[in-house]
């Protein structure tokens, strides 16, 4: 039985001017799944983060959305998609509260007003069906939320807006133990719901804790795409600072060329 992925990319490069920083990239992400995109600093998660996300354009390769390919030359082309990215840092503005974080250039009106109390319903509604109970009013201003509520603000933002395919860049990076615990409940609850989700994340117990497939970077190419269940903590870690664990990972003659 094959399964089609919620987004397949085939082939993908980019530079940076001069600077290929993705190679030959393969991926998929599938509904009801945890799909963890790991590697080492620099080797280019966040760069195709933002490609799926059609903040950088791809030079090269095919870009599948639930298997029809399809163009994706900006943000707008990837919401369009159902394609939601949460950012560690960027995904919220602090002066507004929690309901026009979550609305914010998508408003609500009834005529020429802002449909305040509905959009106040759909927010609540959003965060119940996520069993979100940390949050007391949603409308404090984000600026005085913990790191977690806010990561679980962005998180519930995005399943708002009817998204297939959710990215989390790093979502516990900043977060303390029950904290993380709380986001990766969340992120498990997302797939568990149907939706495909990508997880970038440093920490190798996060990403047991909740994945079902592991996609690994080293360099700019990917080493290995694996069932969760199919790999140890230590091969991870392998195929993170060598590109490859055993017979996992692209073979190589001895000088390093791909056979
Ligand atoms: N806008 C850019 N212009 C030029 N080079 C860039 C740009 N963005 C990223 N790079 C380079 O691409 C490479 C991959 O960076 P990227 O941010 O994708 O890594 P990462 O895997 O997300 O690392 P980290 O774990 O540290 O977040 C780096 O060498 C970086 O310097
Ligand atoms: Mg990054």
């Amino acid at each position: 039985m094959t399964e089609t992925p919620t987004l397949e990319l085939r082939g993908i490069d980019k530079s940076f001017g001069p600077v290929q920083v993705l190679h030959d990239i393969a991926f998929s992400a599938y509904a009801g799944e945890v799909t963890a995109l790991v590697g080492d600093n620099g080797a280019g998660k966040s760069t195709l983060v933002k490609c799926i996300g059609g903040i950088h354009p791809i030079d090269a390769g095919d870009y599948l959305f639930d298997g029809q390919p399809v163009q994706v030359h900006s943000p707008r082309d990837a919401a369009a998609l159902g394609v939601e990215i949460v950012y560690q840092d960027l995904a919220l503005c602090d002066n507004l509260d929690i309901v026009q974080n979550m609305f914010l250039g998508r408003e609500k009106r009834r005529g020429m007003v802002l449909d305040d109390s509905t959009m106040e319903e759909m927010a609540a509604a959003t965060l119940r069906g996520l069993s979100v109970r940390t949050v007391k009013s949603l409308r404090q201003k984000v600026s005085s939320l913990s790191g977690g509520q806010r990561q679980t603000v962005a998180i519930a933002k995005a399943v708002l807006w009817n998204s297939k395919l959710v990215v989390l860049d790093e979502p516990t990076a900043a977060l303390g133990v029950a904290q993380t615990a709380q986001v990766l409940e969340l992120v498990r609850r997302l797939a568990d719901n149907g939706l495909a989700v990508v997880l970038i994340s440093h920490n190798m117990n996060d990403v047991f804790a909740v994945s079902d497939r592991i996609a690994a970077l080293h360099l700019g190419r990917m080493a290995a795409q694996v069932k969760a269940s199919d790999v140890t903590h230590a091969q991870v870690v392998e195929l993170i600072t060598a590109g490859r664990s055993g017979n996992l990972g692209p073979r190589t003659t001895p000088n390093g060329a791909a056979v």
